[in-house]
Formats: structure tokens, sequence, C-alpha cells
């Protein structure tokens, strides 16, 4: 059995209640995290952080957390919990509005947020080596979900509903585009593809979240002089491609071999993918 903490307590997992009243449980009405570790060492916390800051702002929730009390939760739920969970872990963190009296939309005064957060089992990291990756399959389908893709909203429905859809067609993930034909991300990660040597991927606006894996991936492009782009692409730009990647904290960086019916280049995991996963790996814990 695993520990989580809720507001101020660290406990069993299968013991952590929160109200039915709780505004999270009733309208999705809060901001998370997902943190990766490896070893016991975070990656991006002070990243995934800050981004949790600018959720909460967005939709007026104070938490009440410092940065060093938050990194003192995740680190404790990683230590106390590797023995059950092995060396590469998931922190996620929650934070709903709290549980109000009574059902009602608009916001409560004077009602203590819910935090929350758990830790869970990450798959190893991939070994940089593109002859012996897989590579993943994907679907792709249009963007039904909300105009505010930049929060990352805990009112997850339309993610979950696109990720199924893919799923259940044994796919890894499922692409999405607007009604422009672009790509703008997948149900729960950041598209990236490669043509003719450089890497792009889409620029950052309220169809999409801004990722941290994606944040960090384009740090390791600059800092190793890799041409790359912030830019709208297409449907047919991506198919036309020669590599599509995904990134997220549980993936890290994913090369993706085919999407819908469409198999990418020659079906196998590309040679930049192999060169900016070896850098990310190296890099993870310095940015
Ligand atoms: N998902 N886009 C969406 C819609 C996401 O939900 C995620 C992450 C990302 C990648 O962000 P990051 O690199 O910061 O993990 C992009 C998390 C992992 C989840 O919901 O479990």
């Amino acid at each position: 059995m695993t520990t989580a903490y809720l507001n101020g307590e660290f406990l069993p997992l299968q013991e952590a209640r929160i109200s039915p009243l709780d505004r999270g449980f009733l309208f999705g009405d809060g901001i998370y995290e997902v943190v990766p570790s490896y070893g016991g060492r975070m990656v991006g916390f002070k990243q995934h952080f800050a981004r949790m800051e600018q959720g909460l702002a967005l939709v007026e929730i104070v938490s009440g957390l410092a940065e060093s009390d938050t990194r003192e939760i995740c680190q404790r739920l990683i230590d106390i919990n590797s023995e059950a969970l092995g060396e590469n872990i998931g922190v996620y963190l929650h934070v709903s509005r709290g549980a109000d009296t009574r059902r009602f939309h608009a916001y409560p005064d004077g009602v203590q947020p819910t935090i929350f957060a758990f830790a869970f089992a990450l798959s190893a990291p991939a070994v940089a080596d593109r002859h012996n990756h897989p590579g993943a399959k994907v679907a792709i389908t249009e963007d039904l979900r909300w105009q505010r893709c930049h929060i990352k909203s805990t009112a997850l429905l339309g993610n979950v509903m696109h990720f199924q859809q893919g799923y259940r067609e044994g796919n890894a993930e499922t692409v999405l585009y607007n009604e422009a034909g672009q790509i703008t991300e997948a149900s729960s990660s950041n598209v990236f593809i490669v043509k003719d040597g450089e890497v792009l991927t889409p620029p950052l606006d309220n169809q999409l979240l801004p990722g941290i894996t994606r944040l960090l991936v384009l740090e390791c492009l600059k800092k190793a002089g890799i041409p790359h782009r912030e830019t709208a692409f297409t449907v047919d730009e991506l198919y036309a491609a020669d590599e599509v990647w995904l990134t997220s904290s549980g993936k890290e960086i994913m090369p993706i071999v085919k999407v819908g019916e469409n198999v990418i280049a020659d079906g196998k995991a590309g040679p930049v993918w192999e060169q900016a996963f070896a850098l990310y790996s190296k890099l993870k814990f310095e940015l």
C-alpha cells in the first residue's frame, strides 16, 4: 500500500477521503500536475510548480502552498514510496477549490482548497537507441475540447474521450488537430515533428498545454544547436514528416511510427529522436 498526502497529512492512499461536495468532484474545479522522478530525483519541479501557480491564478484558487513546502511533499512521497513503487515514480499533485456547503456554480468565499498528492510507478525510461525502440502507433482526430487547453484543469473529460477513441483501437495516444487542420497536441502529450533536419512543435496558445517536457526538450535542442522552431503545421505535414514524437512527463520523448493508417517515413524511430532523447536523458535533472 502506498502513502498519499491530503490536506497536511500523510496517510495510506486507501484511507484518504474527501467530501462529495468538493468542487473538484462536482465540477472538475481544480488544477493538477504530474511530476516525474527517476532514482529519487525530480525532473523539472520548479517548472511544474510555476505552471501550477499560473493555472491556479487563472482560475482564482489560492492554494497557500509555498514552492519549498510543495517540493518537500513531493520528495517525501517519492522517498517513502520507493520500496513499494521502485525507482521511477510520478507524483500526482492536485489542488481543488475545496468543499462547499452546497452545489452552486459561483466561486464560494472562505472555502479551504483541497490539496491531494499521491505517488505511482512510472515505467523505466527508454534507451536512446533507435534500433531498439519499436516506436508507437497513435490515432488522429479533430480536437473537440474547450478553448482553455493551456490550463491544466482536472476537468479532463474531453481529453479522456479523445484518449479512449485511440486506445480502443490499440493506439498509445490520440493526436488532435483544430478546425484549420493544424495539429494542436495529443490527449495527454505534446507533439513534435522533424522535417529535413529541423524540429517543429506548435506554438503555445490556448489550444494546448505548455508541457514541461516540451519546454525541456526545446532547451536541450537549443543547447545542442539542433535547428528547431515553434510553428504551426498541418495534418498533411505531419504525415509527410521524417519523424513524429510525443512528449509528456510519463512518456519523456516517444517516437511515433504510425498515425492513423499513415506510416511515418520508414516506420522506424529516427536519428533525430535518438539524438534528442540522449540529450534529454543527460540534461533532464539539470534544466
Ligand atoms: N499530461 N498536453 C496535455 C493535454 C497533457 O495532459 C500533458 C500531460 C501534456 C504534457 O505535459 P508535461 O510534459 O508537462 O507532462 C501535454 C499528464 C502527464 C497527465 O495528465 O497525466
